[in-house]
């Protein structure tokens, strides 16, 4: 069976930006076009005028931008094989019977004849690492909710992208609903669960209609729901759209979501994949994982993990914003070097040259040019003090200033922190107000550092320590820039 969920729970209305809906007319407030505004010389509104800004469209390939804005991002392929986007460079699968015609649902009809013991060590082995963020094995959490005893699990995919800067998940939700639904559906076969959930974001309307509809198309020709391909497997889908929360892409705050709940970060343990989903084993990936499962039960493990580098294997999709000269969705071989990333397939910057560069949305370090022949992998980028995270790209040029830079990813960290732990939800808006330009000189360096710290060590989730590592990173690599702030 397949449902679109409602939610009108009145009491948690005040968390949430977007309680009744995407407006039409709404400028989007994210990194990509905040950088953008800079480059092109548009003066910003104020930045500390309260909640409800939105935070990205998905749309940074031609930023700034705003509801009204449409058009589509450049497509392509970089790697030796391309495992997601290659069918895809063209159009978006209009129809079911279009997915069928070009790979017949082979997949999933490959993985119900497999066992559910095979579809897992299948991904064991392919070595694929959750490309929402942490770049945790995907293969491992499969094996531990298989291995949990319980009458009821659940498989939830995290279509929450709340990354500014990042619209890669927004392209593969509507450009192939059926392959994520097709992936779910492994999934649950694989560890024994037969509920789904699909958590998408408000600001992705046109997504959540193509998710449905897809759905809809799968459930009426046998592929969802009772009796999945004759198997004697169930699979029912629940599609939940988001709030406008970006916390809500936080796994535990998102399961709350979903229940209802206030969606504020839980401590772990327990995991998600022991106690997740209205208390039951969870497996929660994120789109982009689940749009390489298709590919790597078709063609095989040994095929996906001959592609890559180090502990990163397959390939990666990175969307890069539109001060590129060539803004897009490129799939890109772990391994690759940045500057091939940012000067070849991205052709350099449209004005002026790459000052620097967020690789993981705005709440991770900024790379800086003397360190571009770092290789795409995840322990690599690491070591210079940023993360890969989803792999939203955002560039930024001479124009952006990064006292300027702090004060918006401070002011975007306070709007959405759920205010859990201290140093989080007071420390962020601290460092926002410091850098307001209007802050009448209240900068304080030692307060700053102190501030930093704090976030550092005593936040519960990637917020809190993200906003921590974006501003170690801006004062080590911006030091002569960030002093001046303070004089
Ligand atoms: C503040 C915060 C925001 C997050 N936002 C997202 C998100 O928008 N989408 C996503 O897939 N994962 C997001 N994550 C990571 C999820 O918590 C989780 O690790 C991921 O969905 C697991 O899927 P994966 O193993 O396939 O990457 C976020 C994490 C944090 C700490
Ligand atoms: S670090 Fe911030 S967003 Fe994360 S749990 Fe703590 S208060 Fe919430």
């Amino acid at each position: 069976m397949m449902r679109a969920q409602t939610r009108s729970n009145q009491e948690l209305k005040s968390f949430y930006t977007l309680n009744n809906g995407l407006s039409e007319k709404a400028k989007c407030s994210g990194t990509a076009c905040f950088v953008a505004d800079k480059s092109m010389g548009i003066p910003l509104p104020h930045q500390g005028s309260g909640h409800g800004r939105i935070y990205c469209l998905g749309k940074c390939f031609r930023a700034p931008a705003s509801t009204e804005d449409s058009g589509v991002p450049r497509i392509a392929n970089f790697s030796r094989k391309s495992v997601v986007v290659e069918p895809l460079m063209n159009h978006p699968y209009q129809s079911l019977e279009q997915y069928i015609h070009e790979n017949g649902m082979s997949a999933l009809k490959a993985a119900l004849s497999m066992g559910q013991d095979s579809v897992i060590s299948e991904i064991e082995k392919s070595g694929l690492r959750g490309r929402g963020g942490a770049g945790f094995p995907t293969g491992i959490k499969w094996r531990s909710v298989a291995r949990e005893k319980a009458d009821t699990k659940h498989v939830v995919m995290n279509g929450d992208e709340g990354d500014p800067g990042s619209y890669i998940d927004r392209f593969l939700m509507e450009y192939n609903p059926y392959a994520l639904i097709e992936s779910m559906i492994i999934c649950g076969y694989a560890v024994g669960a037969s509920t789904g959930y699909a958590y998408i974001r408000a600001e992705y309307p046109e997504a959540i209609r193509k998710f449905v509809n897809a759905a809809r198309e799968m459930e009426s020709s046998g592929f969802l729901g009772k009796d999945v391909m004759r198997s004697g497997f169930h699979f029912d889908l629940t599609v939940v759209p988001g709030k406008g929360s970006y916390i809500c892409g936080e796994e535990t705050a998102l399961m709350r979501s979903i229940e209802g709940q206030r969606p504020e970060v839980s401590v772990r343990p327990p995991y998600p994949t022991e106690k997740g989903l209205f208390g039951n084993p969870t497996v929660i990936n994120n789109v982009e994982t689940l749009a390489n499962i298709p590919w790597i039960i078709r063609n095989g493990h040994d095929a996906y993990s001959e592609l890559g580098y180090g502990k990163s294997r397959g390939t990666k999709l990175l969307s890069l914003n539109s001060l590129f000269v060539n803004p897009g969705i490129y799939e890109v071989e772990f391994g690759t070097p940045l500057d091939t990333i940012f000067y070849d397939i991205g052709g350099g910057m449209k004005h002026g040259s790459i000052k620097g560069v967020m690789l993981g949305g705005p709440l991770s370090g900024i790379m800086v040019p003397a360190e571009f022949k770092t290789r795409l992998d995840y322990e690599e980028i690491r070591k210079t003090g940023a993360s890969l995270g989803h792999g939203g790209i955002i560039a930024f040029d001479e124009s952006t200033g990064i006292g300027d830079l702090l004060e918006h990813v401070a002011t975007f960290a306070a709007e959405e922190s759920c205010g859990k732990c201290t140093p989080c939800r007071l420390g962020t808006a601290e460092l926002s107000r410091m850098f307001r330009k209007d802050s009448n000189g209240s900068l304080d360096y030692a307060r700053f550092q102190s501030d930093v710290e704090s976030l550092a060590n005593g936040s519960l989730c990637g917020l809190g320590t993200g906003m921590a590592e974006f501003a170690r990173s801006a004062e080590m690599k911006f030091s002569q820039e960030v002093r001046l702030c303070f004089m």
